[in-house]
C-alpha cells in the first residue's frame, strides 16, 4: 500500500505515522504537512524508515499535491490536516475556512483529476464528533445517522468538508469514508488544549483555568486507539468492507466532565485544588458529546484498547519526561529551526 497522510506532524497525525509504519504492508508513507503552529516534526524525530518520506507543504497547493499523488503514485490518502481548535477558530474563522474547507475540495479535485488520468485514489476524511452537535444530559449518544448540527465555527467547517467529501462520493464517484472520533488524549498534543495545558500548568505551580462550571463531558479516547480506527477505516475502504461514502465513529464510552478530568491531573501530578481557577466560559460551548461506536467494533473489528486510568498515567508521565519537547514547543524554537530549515 502506497499512502499520503496530509497534517501527519501534528498530534494525530504522529501516532497514525508510527502505527502504519508498525505494518508490514505499507510500501510507502508520504507525510505532507504545512508545519503550521501546531506541526512539529520533532514528533517524528525517531521515525527513521527507509518506507517513509516528509513533504513540507501546503494540501492548499494543487500544483504540490497532484505533483505527489502521481510521483509516489499514491493509492490511499489519510486526510488529517486541519485547523483544529475551537478557541481559534472564535477569535478568527478565516484559517478555518481555508485548511478545513478550501483544503478539502483541494484534495478532492486532485483525486478527481488523478481519476480523469486512470488513478484510482481512496480518501479516509478524518472528522469529528463535534459536528453533530451537542447533547442533553439523557440523550442517547451520537449515531452514524445522528444529524449534523454543528454549533462552534471550527465544527461547520469540518462539517462542510464532510459535505463536500459526501458531494464528490454522490456527484463524481470518488471512493472515500469519513471518520468521526471523540476528543483524544496522550503524547505530544500541543498544549493549548485541555489535558496538556492542565498537565504542564498543575507540574509548575500554575493555576489550571476551568471554563464555566467545568461540567462540560466529552468521551476521551487515547490517541493511538484513533489511529488504529483510521487504519482500520482505510482497511475497511479498501476490502470493501465499507461502501464508499461510509462514515465511522469511534469513541471510548469514558465521558467525563472537564472537572474530573482537571482532579485526575491534580492527582497525578500531586498538584493543589487551590490551583483550580473557573474562569469564564467559552462562548458557545457545547455541553455534552458521546459517541456510540457499534459500527465500528461490528464492521471493522475495532474497539478502544487503552483504558484512561493507565493512559492518563503515561500521558502524564510522557510530559515529565519530555521537557526539551515542551520547551521547544512553547519557545517557538521548533519554529525557528523550522524557518532555518524550510524557509
Ligand atoms: N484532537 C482531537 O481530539 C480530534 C478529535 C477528532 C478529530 N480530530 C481531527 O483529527 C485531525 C488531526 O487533529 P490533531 O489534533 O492532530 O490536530 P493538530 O492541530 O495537532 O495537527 C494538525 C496538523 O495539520 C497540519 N496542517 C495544518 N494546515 C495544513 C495545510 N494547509 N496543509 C498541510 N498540513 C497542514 C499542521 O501543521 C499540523 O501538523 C483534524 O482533522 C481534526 O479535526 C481531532
Amino acid at each position: 500500500m502506497r499512502i499520503l497522510i496530509t497534517g501527519g506532524c501534528g498530534f494525530i497525525g504522529c501516532h497514525t505515522i508510527k502505527e502504519a509504519l508498525d505494518r508490514d504492508d505499507i510500501e510507502r508513507l508520504v507525510n505532507l504537512d504545512a508545519l503550521t503552529y501546531s506541526g512539529n516534526p520533532e514528533n517524528l524525530s525517531e521515525t527513521n524508515d527507509e518506507r517513509y518520506r516528509f513533504i513540507h507543504g501546503s494540501i492548499n497547493d494543487t500544483e504540490t499535491l497532484t505533483s505527489v499523488l502521481i510521483e509516489e503514485r499514491i493509492q490511499i490518502i489519510l486526510h488529517l490536516a486541519a485547523e483544529s481548535h475551537v478557541d481559534r477558530s472564535i477569535d478568527s474563522v478565516q484559517p478555518f475556512i481555508e485548511t478545513n474547507i478550501d483544503g478539502t475540495r483541494t484534495i478532492l479535485e486532485a483525486i478527481l483529476n488523478c481519476m480523469k488520468e486512470g488513478l484510482e485514489i481512496h480518501l479516509v476524511h478524518v472528522s469529528t464528533d463535534e459536528v453533530y452537535g451537542s447533547l442533553g444530559p439523557n440523550d442517547p449518544a451520537f449515531t452514524e445517522d445522528t444529524p449534523l448540527d454543528p454549533r462552534n465555527p471550527y465544527a461547520v467547517t469540518k462539517a462542510s468538508s464532510d459535505m463536500m467529501v459526501q458531494a464528490f462520493v454522490n456527484t463524481h464517484g470518488i471512493s472515500a469514508a469519513t471518520t468521526r472520533c471523540s476528543n483524544n488524549y496522550g503524547p505530544n498534543q500541543f498544549p493549548e488544549k485541555l489535558i496538556p495545558l492542565m498537565t504542564l500548568n498543575a507540574m509548575e505551580g500554575r493555576s489550571l483555568p476551568v471554563y464555566g462550571d467545568g461540567m462540560q463531558i466529552r468521551d476521551w479516547i487515547h490517541v493511538r486507539d484513533h489511529a488504529r480506527g483510521i487504519l482500520a477505516t482505510m482497511d475497511g475502504l479498501l476490502d470493501g468492507r465499507l461502501d464508499s461514502g461510509e462514515v465511522v465513529n469511534f469513541g471510548a464510552d469514558n465521558e467525563m466532565p472537564n472537572i474530573d478530568i482537571v482532579r485526575t491531573i491534580i492527582r497525578l501530578t500531586g498538584a493543589s485544588e487551590s490551583q483550580i481557577e473557573y474562569v469564564t466560559d467559552r462562548p458557545g460551548h457545547d455541553r455534552r458529546y458521546a459517541m456510540g461506536f457499534e459500527k465500528a467494533e461490528r464492521i471493522l473489528g475495532w474497539k478502544p484498547e487503552i483504558d484512561w486510568s493507565n493512559g492518563m498515567k503515561d500521558t502524564v508521565e510522557w510530559y515529565r519526561s519530555n521537557p526539551e519537547w515542551v520547551e521547544s514547543v512553547r519557545s517557538g524554537a521548533y519554529r525557528e529551526w523550522i524557518e532555518k530549515h524550510y524557509g
